[in-house]
């Protein structure tokens, strides 16, 4: 049985102060989470230590929002590998469209952080997905399919989370209906090829739509941005509640 894992995606958002006000709010109302899932939260690269120690012995893993390829070097801005995994750092997203977009990250690219961050032991969080004009053009399952393949190329599935993430519901307040999300996220496994593989949703859960979406039969967790930064929201969302299955 497959755990579902919850993930928060703070983005450019929460300083060390508002860090610590978050955690002090978040902790006491995930106390009581079911052991089937798992709650990660992907803070800026500064606020890592401080969110590792105010949740120190909730369960809760700490991801990067991004991690470089090489050990170390001459590349200004970036960080890599060892330098999370020194902070206890678990998960990495990679591939987020954002990246993607404002940073001109290739499929090649993201593939190379997948392995590096594998080969250090973290969690790669595959971000994948479409934009609203290949959804209109009927090529969602094209572009999609070429990122799992590019993106994937010798990475162990077994050590894998992949995020189904329509850039046309990023950040816009429109949720993916949960059924499409749900036939999307079932075809990435079976392109990924590995029955094990957690396949999670994200653009604009919130509260108000986790329950839906968690109830569906492919989608094992979600990768949640703006709805995250609200302790109270985000502890909601890891409380979700699906009708037992029979
Ligand atoms: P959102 O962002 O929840 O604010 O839409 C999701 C993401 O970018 O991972």
């Amino acid at each position: 049985m497959r755990k579902s894992v919850i993930a928060g995606n703070w983005k450019m958002h929460m300083t060390c102060a508002e860090t610590r006000a978050f955690a002090a709010t978040f902790r006491p109302l995930i106390a009581e989470l079911p052991d089937d899932r798992e709650v990660v939260i992907a803070p800026p690269f500064t606020a890592i230590p401080t969110l590792s120690r105010h949740l120190a012995g909730t369960g809760v893993a700490i991801a990067a929002q991004n991690v470089h390829w090489d050990e170390k070097g001459a590349y200004t801005g970036m960080i890599s590998a060892t330098m999370l995994a020194e902070h206890g750092v678990s998960h990495t997203i990679v591939g987020h469209s954002e990246p993607r977009k404002y940073f001109c990250e290739s499929d090649e690219q993201i593939n190379l952080r997948a392995r590096t961050a594998q080969r250090h032991g973290l969690i790669p969080i595959l971000c994948v997905g479409e934009s609203l004009d290949q959804r209109e053009a009927g090529e969602t399952e094209r572009v999609i399919h070429r990122q799992i393949e590019q993106g994937l190329e010798d990475v162990d599935p077994g050590q894998l989370i992949v995020a189904y993430e329509p850039i046309w519901a990023i950040g816009t307040g429109k949720t993916c209906p949960a059924q499409e999300a749900n036939r999307v996220c079932a075809l990435i496994r079976g392109w990924v090829g590995h029955g094990d593989v957690i396949v999670q949703y994200g653009g604009s859960v919130n509260p108000a739509t986790i329950d839906d979406l968690m109830a569906q039969s492919d989608i094992d967790g979600v990768l949640v941005g703006g709805a995250s930064l609200d302790a109270e929201g985000f502890a909601r969302i890891a409380n979700y509640q699906v009708p037992a299955r029979v």
